[in-house]
C-alpha cells in the first residue's frame, strides 16, 4: 500500500513498536524500538510520533505493550488494567481525538470477546491496533481520490503543518491528494507553511514531499497572504487533529489564520478528516481541550535561544477554525458541509 517515496512513522516489527523520531527529521532518519506503554506515552508527548491519526496508532500499540504482560487471572481483572493502561496512554496529549479513538476501540474489541481467555484477549488487543494501521491507509488513499475531484492538473495548493505520510499510514490526509496526483502524471505546485513552533511543515511536509518528488515550495508563515494575493494559490487543503459536530475544526496553530486569509482571498479552505478525527461527542469548537506546550518550543526553537530569558510565553499548539471559514470537510465517506459533518458517519 505504502508508496517507497514514503517514509513508515509507525510500524509493529519484531514484537516492538518501532517509530520514525520525526524530532530528528529532516536531518537524521534514526528508528526508536519501544516496549513498554512509558516510552510511547513519552514518544507521544515529545512529539517523536505526532499528527493525529499516527498518536491513535501508537497509542492502541501502546495499550498492547501495556497489556502483554498483565498477570490477571480474570476478565474483570484484564477489564481494569486494560482500562488503567488507555487512562495513563490518554493523558499523553488531549487535542488529536483520534488517540481516544484508537483507544475506546480496543477497547470495544475486548468487551466483545469478554467470554474468551486472557491470552486470546491479549491477541485481540494486537489484531485491533494492527487492524487500525492498515486500515488508516485505506482510509487516506480514499481521502485523497474525494478530494481530486475537487483539484485540477497544474493547480498551486497551500498546505500548513504535516498531515502527510508521516501523520499517518499511508498518503496523509491532506497531502493524500499530492501522492495521488503524482501517480496519474499531474503537476501540482504545493506551498508549504513552515509552521512555527517546531516546523512540522518545514521539517516534515516540504522533506516528505520532495522526497516523493512532488513540486514543493516552502514558505514562511508569514508569507500565505502575500503568496495568495499573488494567484499563486487556488486551494488550501490542511488536516485536523479534531473536527466538532457544528464543523469547527482543530488543527495545527496558524491553521485559522490561514482559514480567514483564504476567504479573504476567495480561494476555498478544504479539511481532510478521517472519520476517526471526526468527534459528534464534541458539540463545537470551544469544547476542544487545546494542548499548551512548553515555552522552550518558542524561546529556543530554533536551536538556540531567540527570546530574553524569563520571557512571558503563551504556547497553544492548536487553534480552532470556526465553520463558516471552510468549504468542504473531505472524510473516507464523502465531501461535507462544515455544518452537515453529523452525516459523515450515516
Ligand atoms: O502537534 P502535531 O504535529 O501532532 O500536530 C499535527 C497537526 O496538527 C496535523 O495537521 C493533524 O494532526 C492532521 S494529521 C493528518
Amino acid at each position: 500500500m505504502t508508496t517507497s517515496t514514503q517514509l513508515a512513522p509507525v510500524k509493529w516489527e519484531n514484537d516492538a513498536l518501532v517509530l520514525l523520531d520525526q524530532t530528528r527529521l529532516p536531518v537524521e532518519t534514526i528508528y526508536l524500538n519501544l516496549t513498554t506503554s512509558e516510552q510511547v506515552w513519552g514518544s507521544i508527548r515529545r512529539l517523536e510520533v505526532r499528527g493525529a491519526p499516527a498518536i491513535g496508532m501508537a497509542a492502541a500499540y501502546g495499550l498492547y505493550l501495556g497489556i502483554r504482560g498483565s498477570e490477571a487471572s480474570n476478565y474483570d481483572e484484564f477489564w481494569q488494567e486494560l482500562n488503567q493502561q488507555a487512562d495513563y496512554l490518554g493523558s499523553s496529549r488531549p487535542t488529536a481525538v483520534n488517540l481516544f479513538w484508537a483507544l475506546d476501540r480496543i477497547k470495544a474489541r475486548v468487551e466483545k470477546e469478554s467470554g474468551v481467555s486472557i491470552a486470546e484477549l491479549k491477541a485481540a488487543v494486537l489484531d485491533e491496533a494492527l487492524a487500525i494501521q492498515k486500515e488508516d491507509a485505506e482510509v487516506c488513499r480514499t481521502i485523497g481520490e474525494h478530494l481530486l475531484t475537487l483539484l485540477h492538473d497544474g493547480m498551486g495548493i497551500l498546505t500548513h503543518c504535516n498531515p502527510g505520510a508521516l501523520a499517518t499510514a499511508a498518503y496523509g490526509t491532506a497531502t493524500a491528494p499530492f501522492y495521488l496526483a503524482k501517480e496519474r502524471g499531474w503537476n501540482l505546485k504545493v506551498y508549504a507553511d513552515e509552521t512555527r513552533p517546531v516546523l512540522q511543515g518545514a521539517r516534515l511536509t516540504a522533506f516528505e514531499l520532495q522526497q516523493a518528488g512532488i513540486d514543493v515550495t516552502l514558505i514562511c508563515d508569514n508569507m500565505a497572504a502575500m503568496v495568495m494575493s499573488q494567484g499563486k494559490v487556488e486551494a488550501v487543503i490542511v488536516g485536523t487533529d479534531r473536527v466538532a459536530a457544528n464543523g469547527d475544526v482543530a488543527n495545527k496553530i496558524g491553521t485559522y489564520g490561514v482559514a480567514v486569509l483564504a476567504k479573504a482571498h476567495g480561494i476555498p479552505f478544504y479539511v481532510a478528516a478521517p472519520l476517526s478525527s471526526v468527534d459528534l461527542e464534541t458539540p463545537t469548537g470551544a469544547d476542544i481541550p487545546i494542548e499548551e506546550r512548553p515555552a522552550e518550543e518558542i524561546t529556543h526553537g530554533l536551536g538556540k535561544q531567540v527570546a530574553p530569558d524569563d520571557i512571558k510565553v503563551y504556547n497553544p499548539a492548536f487553534d480552532v477554525t470556526p465553520a463558516k471559514y471552510i468549504t468542504a470537510i473531505v472524510t473516507e465517506t464523502g465531501i461535507f458541509k462544515p455544518e452537515e459533518i453529523g452525516n459523515s458517519k450515516k
